[in-house]
């Protein structure tokens, strides 16, 4: 009796615990330089964010389109041989235009002036870091 108690107690939790499940990801299976190469364009998307950021705060356009081109088409340094040809589409697809909506968004810099349209810019590209996050991952 006691014991059967208990376990109706934990029922809501568990029912809880089920519906805050991460929903599933598409697992990208790269070879490991790929994965680290990927992984270092990453982090430098956040450093760019940040210093974009940080510039947009003092109003320096010219800061704001320096750490943007940093995150640009032609910044990413080389990827490995290959690479591309490993990546779905998709991926291949957000990723560039992550990459070409940082170019924008120092183009705008330079040329507007205006913390409102790069505040705009930002948002919109978080959000391709969001829809990528919730479409894949790496690992078996
Ligand atoms: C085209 C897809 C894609 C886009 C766009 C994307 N990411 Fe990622 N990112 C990934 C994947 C896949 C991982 C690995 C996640 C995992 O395995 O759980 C990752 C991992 C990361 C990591 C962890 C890096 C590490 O060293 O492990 C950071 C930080 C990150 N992303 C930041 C960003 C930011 C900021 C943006 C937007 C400016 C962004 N990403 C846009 C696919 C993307």
């Amino acid at each position: 009796m006691k014991k059967s108690l208990f376990l109706v107690a934990l029922l809501p939790m568990a029912v809880l615990a089920d519906a805050d499940k991460a929903p599933e990801r598409e697992a990208l299976k790269l070879a490991p330089e790929y994965e680290a190469h990927v992984r270092y364009e990453m982090r430098g998307f956040l450093v760019s964010l940040q210093g974009i950021n940080e510039a947009l705060a003092k109003q320096d356009f010219e800061a704001v389109a320096r750490y943007a081109r940093q995150s640009g088409r032609s910044a990413p340094a080389q990827g490995p041989r290959g690479l591309g040809k490993a990546l779905p589409e998709r991926f291949r697809e957000l990723g560039g235009a992550t990459h070409a909506a940082f170019d924008q968004l120092a183009v705008d810099a330079e040329t507007m002036g205006d913390a409102r349209v790069i505040a705009e810019h930002v948002s919109s590209i978080m959000k391709n870091c969001i829809q990528c996050h919730a479409t894949y991952r790496f690992g078996k």
